[in-house]
């Protein structure tokens, strides 16, 4: 089986755990922690990063930092992965989503000035499978009506915004290391911003909120979401990795494009001029002029030993949500459902080979040339 992700883990990551394992420093102290967090912040431009254990709580952190709570709303994309939602519920603030546009399947923009309200604090955009959102609009808008920016970027290490890093952009940008992300802690996450306080604050919450000098004395409520210094020890190994990772996500994107053009009905990922993704994933579209739906195409797929995923259920569809926030559901998000019915990622882990990209190639061509 071709497996939908496989990460690659090097000598450099084996090597720290081995020092924190012989040192002992295995819980949330330790230099890995450190200078993980530096590094990481540093590459994406930022001044402070505070490492937690996923991304889930890195979004969580970003939001309670940001003093998100009950009677607040947050606008996000309905094309998501659920835990940018959870993380608003999680505060007590509802979850206003906007539909996706056509060619990035990023949320559009151009719906979010109509979704804000007095209730309105913050706009979540997530730059989803590692394609950018365009920035400059969602900052306008921040700015005209004064709300606060929370940047999923889950998906997009290292992405580019008009030459500028995914991430940088917001309050705060938030991010997953778990296992199928471009960089790897197994499980774990980061939240990095420019804003001192914020930092602060963040430090505070992430640690069960103990008092600035009096150590079990607490004021406000608080969270443990300490990653360990084992996976900082990863994360740094990975993170020194991150160019290449990168530039393989990229030949892997183009070698699958080039070899499946001659496919009628597959629509495939888009990069805006102004955007460099780092295609998280490789994720096409399987349109009806294939011949095949979504999931039959998947299940040859599978039978010839080829592990597929399908795109995330958008957030007004899921059972959860519409329980939660029954106003999701009366809206329409036309083109979320399209994506939705029709996507499929391939094959896109950092240990795949040109040869089995290849082998997935001809095995969707087959498919075709039997339908
Ligand atoms: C867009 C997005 N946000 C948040 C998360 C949550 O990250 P984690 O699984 O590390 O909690 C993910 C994970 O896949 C994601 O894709």
């Amino acid at each position: 089986m071709i497996p939908v992700n496989q990460p690659y883990l090097g000598k450099e990551e084996l090597k720290n755990v081995i020092q924190c394992v012989k040192s002992g420093w295995i819980s949330s102290k330790g230099q890995f922690i450190k200078r993980f967090e530096e590094e990481f912040a540093e590459y994406c431009g930022m001044k402070y990063g505070i490492s937690v254990t996923s991304g889930t709580t890195a979004l969580h952190l970003a939001l309670l930092s940001l003093g998100i709570k009950e009677g607040d709303e947050v606008i996000l994309p309905t094309f998501t992965m659920v835990a940018s939602a959870y993380a608003v519920l999680y505060t007590g603030a509802r979850p206003v989503f906007v539909d996706s546009e056509e060619r990035t399947w990023n949320m559009d923009c151009a719906k979010i000035e109509e979704a804000i309200t007095k209730r309105t604090k913050a706009i979540m955009p997530v730059h989803i499978y590692g394609h950018p959102v365009d920035m400059d609009s969602v900052m306008r808008l921040a700015k005209k009506y004064k709300l606060y920016v929370v940047e999923d970027a889950a998906e997009a290490h290292g992405s580019e915004y008009k030459g500028r890093k995914c991430g940088s952009f917001g309050d705060f940008g938030c991010f997953s290391f778990y296992a199928n992300k471009i960089i790897t802690t197994g499980e774990g996450g980061m939240v990095v911003t420019n804003n001192k306080k914020l930092a602060e604050r963040a430090e505070l919450l992430k640690d069960l909120s103990h008092s600035p000098g009096k150590r079990f004395l607490h004021t406000d409520l608080g969270y443990n979401y300490r990653m360990t210094n084992m996976q900082a020890a990863v994360g740094l190994g990975q993170l020194h990795k991150i160019k290449s990772f990168i530039s393989k996500k990229r030949q892997m994107a183009s070698q699958y494009s080039e070899e499946l053009k001659v496919v009628p009905g597959l629509r495939f990922p888009f990069e805006e001029d102004w955007a460099k993704s780092v295609y998280w994933m490789y994720s096409i579209l399987i349109e009806d002029s294939f011949g095949l739906t979504r999931d039959e195409s998947r299940d040859k797929l599978h039978s010839q030993g080829i592990e597929t995923r399908t795109f995330f259920v958008p957030m007004h569809q899921q059972p959860v949500i519409r329980k939660l926030c029954p106003e999701a559901n009366r809206k329409k998000y036309p083109v979320a459902d399209y994506i939705a019915q029709k996507g499929l990622y391939l094959p896109s882990g950092l240990a795949i080979t040109k040869g089995e990209i290849h082998r997935v190639c001809n095995v969707i061509k087959k498919i075709k040339k039997s339908i």
